[in-house]
């Protein structure tokens, strides 16, 4: 695609509705399948209901198909960074699980991801999903219009180190609007060349930190392609939402109803 210059980034008030659009009902769908995420149903089984969920409502799951990926979502458990593909694996006590749900809605893309924590998890578990959650938040917060990329990398770094949690540079936020993945990447973690890099009105974009319990190093699993994993085998955890830039600061166009907010204890 032909995209050069950041003002074709820059979405017009009616495309900026339809992205809200999208990410309302990507909202939504976490909604729904918050209430299913307990011990005991497998990931293909919530993958089922995001399927079903999603094309009742006459919408497409993004991630579908989508170079090859086989699922309508992604669910990551315990040392699983991201893209875990969902399957047979049975939800347990003490398993630290991450959902990332993401639609296409009228030819527009919303992504999404949250950490769920199943029963009674370890001490460890708890701190990395809180500070996975806090580091989103944090970052969303020091967004201004016309602000850089590097800005939401310093938030997210910064808050991980003072935890002694590391955070994961292999695997970033991204533009989305038309296409599931465009410009710019949204790095994590402050790098040099993102200060260039603006976030003006109009633009959308995910922010979407990993935080590991370990090193922030990560292994590819070749068996499937897709499923990322921390190269020590110690927790990840991840919380995603997607971002509008407008003129009068940053709007989170999948923030749920009934989900944790900024302050939440896990
Ligand atoms: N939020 C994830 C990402 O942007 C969703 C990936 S879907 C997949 O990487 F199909 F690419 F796996
Ligand atoms: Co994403």
């Amino acid at each position: 695609m032909l995209q050069n210059s950041s003002t074709t980034l820059q979405l017009t008030a009616t495309e900026r509705d339809a992205m809200r659009q999208a990410g309302r009902f990507n909202a939504e769908l976490m909604d729904f399948v918050r209430q299913h995420v307990r011990e005991g149903i497998s990931t293909g089984q919530i993958d089922r209901l995001v399927y079903e969920y999603t094309m009742a409502a006459g919408h497409r799951p993004a991630s579908l198909n989508y170079m090859g990926y086989p699922k309508s979502c992604c669910i990551s458990v315990n040392d699983v960074v991201c893209h875990g593909i969902p399957g047979d694996y049975v939800l347990r006590e003490g398993d630290l699980v991450n959902v990332d749900v993401a639609t296409i809605v009228d030819g527009w893309h919303a992504d999404q991801s949250e950490t769920f924590l199943i029963g009674e998890v370890s001490q460890e578990a708890r701190a990395v999903t809180q500070c996975a959650f806090d580091c989103l938040y944090l970052a969303i917060r020091a967004l201004y219009p016309g602000c850089s990329v590097y800005d939401v990398g310093y938030a997210i770094y910064t808050e991980a180190a003072r935890r002694g949690f590391s955070v994961v540079y292999d695997l970033v936020g991204h533009g989305l609007g038309r296409q599931f993945h465009q410009d710019p990447s949204v790095f994590h973690h402050p790098k040099p060349e993102c200060r260039r890099v603006k976030l003006l009105p109009g633009m959308c974009f995910t922010i979407e930190p990993m935080i590991n319990a370990g090193s922030r190093f990560t292994v590819l699993d070749k068996s499937d392609g897709w499923t990322i994993r921390t190269r020590d085998g110690k927790l990840s955890a991840q919380f995603e939402h997607s971002i509008l830039m407008t003129e009068n600061g940053p709007e989170i166009l999948t923030q749920t109803a009934l989900g944790p907010r900024p302050g939440h204890r896990f």
